[in-house]
């Protein structure tokens, strides 16, 4: 079983998925995305699964999903903001081609809102947990990746022709 053919990670309002999703349909692949893996599995929302088990409990579960789909999947596979916050994923992910997708904090404010679906992002300021939460991030998202790709700018189609230019 061969793992899968590119890896997206980046922040909560990169377009992981949409972007992957394009990547795949270009590539004439299929496509994954980790968080739907989990609900799929689990049968409760991310939300649920925060609000009933915590935070702990869902990084356990992200990274059982995570190391079934890198050994199981052969096409494009989009993860979670966080799958890469547990080191020994990290290392699981840095060991496929794997890119980042990242974003500044205009592009951030318009894609993520108000924290709804995401519960990383719930409370007062989801914008500045957005901040926090990426500069913490940004050094394990390099770690992790071998190629790196402004996504800010560009509609879909443009993001994922830079992705499959890159790879
Ligand atoms: C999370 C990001 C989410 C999802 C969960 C936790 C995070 O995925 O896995 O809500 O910790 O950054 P997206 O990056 O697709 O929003």
């Amino acid at each position: 079983m061969h793992g899968p053919r590119l890896v997206l990670i980046g922040p909560m309002g990169a377009g992981k998925t949409t972007v992957g999703r394009e990547v795949a349909r270009r590539l004439g692949v299929p496509f994954a995305d980790l968080d739907a893996l989990i609900v799929d599995r689990d049968g409760r929302s991310i939300p649920e699964i925060f609000a009933a088990d915590g935070e702990e409990a869902f990084r356990r579960l992200e990274a059982r999903v995570l190391a079934h789909a890198l050994a199981t999947h052969a096409g494009v596979l989009a993860l979670g903001g966080g799958a890469v916050g547990d080191p020994a994923s990290r290392a699981l992910v840095a060991s496929h081609p794997t890119v980042l997708l990242e974003i500044d904090e205009s592009a951030a404010l318009r894609r993520v809102h108000a924290g709804r679906g995401r519960p990383m992002l719930a409370g007062e300021d989801p914008l500045e947990r957005w901040r926090t939460l990426t500069a913490e991030r940004l050094p394990l998202y390099r770690e992790a990746a071998r190629w790196s790709i402004e996504a800010s700018r560009g509609d879909v189609p443009a993001v994922a022709r830079r992705v499959i230019a890159a790879v």
